[in-house]
C-alpha cells in the first residue's frame, strides 16, 4: 500500500482518531508549508495529514504555499493524496451538505505560483492534464462512500476561483455556462502540482452553500459553517471507510 496523505480544508483542520506517530516541520526549496505534517495511524494504516490553511486556520486560499505543501508531501514519500475542500454548489444536485468526487477542473485563478517547472533548473515540461484527478483513487473514494452509505456525486467539474471573496452572480452564471458544478478556491494549483510530481490526487468536495445568485439574498458565514459541520462528519466517515478497505 502506497503512502496516503489527506489535505484538510476549511472545517477539517485535524483528523480525529488519528494516533500520532510523528510530526514533521519541513522546509522546502519553495518555502514553508501551511503547517506541520502529522503522520499517524488510522485502522492500522499510516496516513499523513496536512491542514491546508494552517492550524489554526489562518492562511487564505490565495496565500497558501501550494508548492511547499505538495513538495513536503513528496519528501515524506506520499504517493496518493485525498484533498478535502469546501465548495459552493452551482448545479441542481449540488445542494448544501452534498458531497461530490469531481472528475474535471477549470482554473480561474491568477498570480499563484502554479508550477515546479518554471526556471532554468528544469527543461520545459508540459504535463498531461486530461484527467486532473486520478481515476483509480476516485473509484476507491466512490466505493468507500457507498460502503459508508453516504450518497455522493461520482463526477463533477470543479471551478477554482482566486478568492478570498466569494463570486458575483454573473461570475457563477458564467461558470455554469462553462460547465462547472461546484466552485472552490483551493483546487488549483494543488491538483496540477501533485500531477507534476507524479502523485495520485483526488478530491472530496463538500458543499457548504449555494453559490452566489442560486438563492435569494447573500451568503453568510454562519450558513457555511453550519452546513460544513454536517458535511465534514460525512467526509470523516468516507475517509474511515476508505482507509479500512
Ligand atoms: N465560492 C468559492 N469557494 C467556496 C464557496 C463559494 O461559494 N463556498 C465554499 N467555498
Amino acid at each position: 500500500m502506497t503512502t496516503l496523505a489527506i489535505i484538510g480544508g476549511t472545517g477539517l483542520t485535524q483528523l480525529s482518531d488519528l494516533t500520532l506517530i510523528k510530526r514533521d516541520k519541513l522546509d522546502t526549496p519553495y518555502g514553508a508549508p501551511s503547517a506541520d505534517f502529522i503522520t499517524g495511524e488510522l485502522k492500522h494504516q499510516q496516513v499523513v495529514f496536512l491542514a491546508r490553511h494552517g492550524n489554526p486556520h489562518t492562511i487564505a486560499p490565495h496565500k497558501i504555499n501550494y508548492r511547499a505543501n505538495i513538495w513536503g508531501l513528496k519528501q515524506l514519500g506520499v504517493e496518493r493524496i485525498i484533498a478535502v475542500a469546501a465548495v459552493g454548489g452551482i448545479t441542481s444536485a449540488m445542494a448544501p451538505r452534498h458531497i461530490a468526487i469531481p472528475d474535471q477542473i477549470i482554473d480561474y485563478t491568477y498570480s499563484r505560483k502554479h508550477t515546479f517547472f518554471e526556471d532554468e533548473n528544469y527543461p520545459v515540461t508540459h504535463i498531461d492534464f486530461t484527467y486532473p484527478y486520478s481515476p483509480s483513487l476516485r473509484a476507491q473514494l466512490i466505493a468507500a462512500a457507498a460502503d459508508a452509505h453516504i450518497s455522493v456525486s461520482p463526477t463533477g467539474t470543479y471551478g477554482c476561483t482566486q478568492g478570498p471573496r466569494l463570486e458575483s452572480t454573473a461570475e457563477i452564471k458564467r461558470m455554469e455556462q462553462d460547465g462547472c458544478d461546484v466552485v472552490g478556491m483551493t483546487g488549483m494549483p494543488e491538483a496540477a502540482l501533485a500531477k507534476e510530481l507524479g502523485m495520485e490526487y483526488a478530491a472530496i468536495s463538500v458543499v457548504a452553500n449555494w453559490a452566489a445568485g442560486k438563492t435569494e439574498g447573500e451568503i453568510t458565514m454562519a450558513e457555511i459553517e453550519q452546513h460544513l459541520h454536517v458535511g465534514m462528519a460525512n467526509v470523516a466517515a468516507i475517509l474511515k471507510s476508505f482507509i479500512a478497505r
